[in-house]
């Protein structure tokens, strides 16, 4: 069988064999063994996020992480509620546009994509606007890979009595975050991100005071986050169609996340992987967007050459024939590119791309020959 080309993007990721492995198996939703695996997938990731038992749950929700977003959105705001979206990018602009669809009154506070927001401008617009129940922010924001400052907004947040929601979507199993010490009340992501599981399902962690007051809530059916709590808990069983399939292939990433020393092991290797990859680029005159103090271990956005032969269609189908697969920029505002740096990859596999890069831009009279 021909290996499959490396993703060197945010999601969907390369995983290992063995999860795939995971997954050559067909599964009856209501099979004990299936129903022991969900709760185990459950407890597992209250484990990963240092959260108390006692106080925290988790819950899966079918679907990609949007559908998770939206689930917490449409579930936890009540009718006479009011959303503060802060906004650096693509998914947080996301939020915004589920709010208005859910005709949720929603404020934000905007920056540029490549600056984290001011915890302090958080802090007066909360005096300000009594109305806000609940705080939205994303974590690592993919849009650029800048890193927000989720635990000090999370202070903000919880000193004007507010509740906390966070997209740590692509974060969350690399980069430590407590729900307690950053006051969060609800945190999503998803089955195909650090957990290096395949897509299929998003899991929200909350505390469980609050998933209370959301009984009766929900804007949707299918997205009821109260619903599928509930429902969970009944009979240990997903209310619809379950993806058998992932949960059973994220059981064994959560494994995987184990055996390279939980979230500080694979923040590690991540983190190895940014710095040889940005080293790597600079070599080649290509320089990183975010500020090195902003930047996650996550993915990378690069400033293309400024070079008239630079073209990302070209440069993305070369790379492609080579085996390797890259991400378009999605600023507003400027041409870049992007790369992952998450999923099983190594520093073999990181300089393995090095190479094919220099390889493409040789090719293309970009840069010459040393
Ligand atoms: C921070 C963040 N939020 C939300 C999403 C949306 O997730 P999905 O594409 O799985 O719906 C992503 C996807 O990359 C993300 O990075």
């Amino acid at each position: 069988m021909q290996s499959d080309k490396k993703l060197f993007t945010p999601g969907p990721l390369t995983t290992s064999m063995t999860v795939k492995q995971a997954m050559l198996h067909d599964i009856g939703s209501r099979d004990t063994a299936f129903i022991n695996t969900i709760a185990d997938v459950r407890s597992e990731l209250l484990r990963v996020a240092g959260a108390d038992p006692q106080k925290y749950e988790t819950i899966l929700m079918q679907g990609s992480g949007t559908f998770g977003v939206e689930s917490v959105i449409g579930s936890a705001i009540p009718e006479n509620g009011r959303l503060l979206v802060i906004i650096n990018g693509a998914y947080g602009r996301r939020i915004q546009k589920i709010a208005h669809i859910l005709h949720i009154p929603c404020d934000t506070l905007e920056y540029p994509e490549n600056q984290i927001p001011d915890v302090g401008d958080i802090d007066q617009f909360l005096q300000n606007n009594p109305a806000i129940s609940h705080v939205a922010l994303i974590h690592c924001e993919t849009t650029t890979g800048i890193l927000n400052p989720v635990q000090a907004a999370g202070h903000v947040v919880a000193s004007h009595n507010r509740v906390f929601i966070v997209d740590a979507m692509s974060s969350f199993g690399a980069i430590p975050i407590s729900m307690a010490d950053s006051h969060i009340h609800y945190l999503i992501s998803s089955s195909n991100k650090c957990i290096e599981g395949v897509p299929g399902f998003s899991f929200i962690i909350a505390e469980r005071l609050k998933l209370e007051t959301c009984r009766g809530q929900a804007r949707s059916l299918s997205l009821d986050l109260y619903d599928q709590w509930v429902g969970l808990n009944k009979d240990g069983q997903f209310r619809f169609t379950p993806p058998t399939h992932g949960i059973l292939a994220f059981q064994q990433a959560l494994r995987e996340l184990e055996d390279e020393g939980g979230v500080n092991g694979r923040g590690k290797r991540y983190k190895d992987n940014q710095i040889r990859l940005a080293e790597g680029m600079r070599s080649m005159g290509i320089e990183t967007y975010i500020d090195e103090n902003f930047q996650s271990p996550i993915i990378t956005t690069f400033l293309p050459p400024d070079h008239p032969r630079y073209d990302f269609e070209t440069i993305y189908t070369r790379l492609n024939e080579k085996g390797f697969v890259i991400y378009p920029g999605k600023l507003t505002d400027r041409v870049t590119f992007r790369l992952g740096t998450v999923g099983r990859l190594y520093s073999e596999d990181i300089d393995a791309l090095l190479e094919a890069f220099r390889e493409v831009l040789i090719e293309l009279e970009i840069i010459g020959m040393e």
